[in-house]
């Protein structure tokens, strides 16, 4: 199947035009399964309450699901990106996954990074891995790449494929912890990093690209400039996922040993 990365830079608040910008970026290639960064369409520095309630959706019935939900639909495929959830009255810094017969599931970020603790409530709900298509599918969102736990939780529960959208702001962190969370759970990790720059209240975020697509022994199988918008696609074969043989004597998931694992 073919998985690709979209590394777009929307501008803060313009919600219309950066869904537009980015189904215009989709189109430039085909996939069976797109990842789109954390907070695509609505941009990602909030500098009052105001605005991230004014900017989050419900799931699945807003703006972004319904056009993300439109161009599966028309492309027969899968898409995972991230969005301000507005549900029982906070709002989530959330992940949907769908597919050509619509919304499949939401994710709700687990590790809050930075500011996000101002304005997001922490992701309430389990991971979870879904069919998408050849694969199995698990989200999860930016910082959750710093805990070895969460990529850990989705390849025990069966995923082939991490989709991970992102607002990366520290060059090369995510894409050497990924490069790792890979190779540990032997999955294929596709990071959707934004680019450019926000400065609305006296911070400047720099966001650093270098989004990438890592395959299960751990080799980047594209990875994309820091500074450009651009798409990548690659065919990967899920099933190089679903052995975890690392040696002849060794299984990346069969070897743990939880009993003396502390949680
Ligand atoms: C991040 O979690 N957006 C760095």
């Amino acid at each position: 199947m073919r998985v690709g990365i979209a590394q777009t830079c929307p501008t803060f608040a313009e919600r219309e035009r950066n869904l537009r910008d980015a189904v215009d970026l989709l189109s430039r290639d085909v996939a069976d399964l797109w990842v789109l960064p954390e907070f695509f369409a609505s941009g990602y520095q909030f500098a009052r309450s105001e605005e991230v309630r004014d900017l989050a959706e419900p799931v699945p019935d807003g703006p972004t699901v319904r056009a993300l939900e439109s161009f599966c639909q028309r492309h027969a495929c899968f898409a995972g990106a991230g969005l301000p959830e507005a549900a029982d009255g906070v709002v989530y810094n959330s992940a949907v996954l769908v597919g050509p017969r619509g919304f499949v599931s939401v994710y709700r970020k687990i590790h809050l990074f930075g500011e996000e603790k101002r304005w997001f409530a922490p992701g309430d709900i389990p991971f979870s891995v879904h069919e998408a298509g050849a694969a199995r599918v698990g989200v999860m969102i930016c910082f959750d790449h710093f805990f070895p736990e969460s990529a850990r939780s989705l390849a025990l529960l069966g995923a082939d494929i991490l989709a991970h959208p992102a607002n990366l702001i520290i060059p090369d962190l995510a894409q050497r912890t990924m490069t790792v969370r890979a190779l540990e759970n032997g999955v294929f990790a596709a990071t959707a990093n934004r680019v450019g720059e926000e400065s609305r209240t006296g911070k400047t975020l720099r966001y650093t690209g270098q989004s990438q697509i890592v395959a299960p022994d751990g080799t980047a199988l594209v990875r994309l400039s820091p500074d450009r918008v651009e798409v990548a696609v690659v065919e990967v074969d899920p099933a190089t996922a679903r052995t975890k043989r690392l040696t002849s004597h060794n299984d990346k998931l069969g070897d743990r040993r939880p009993e003396f694992y502390r949680t």
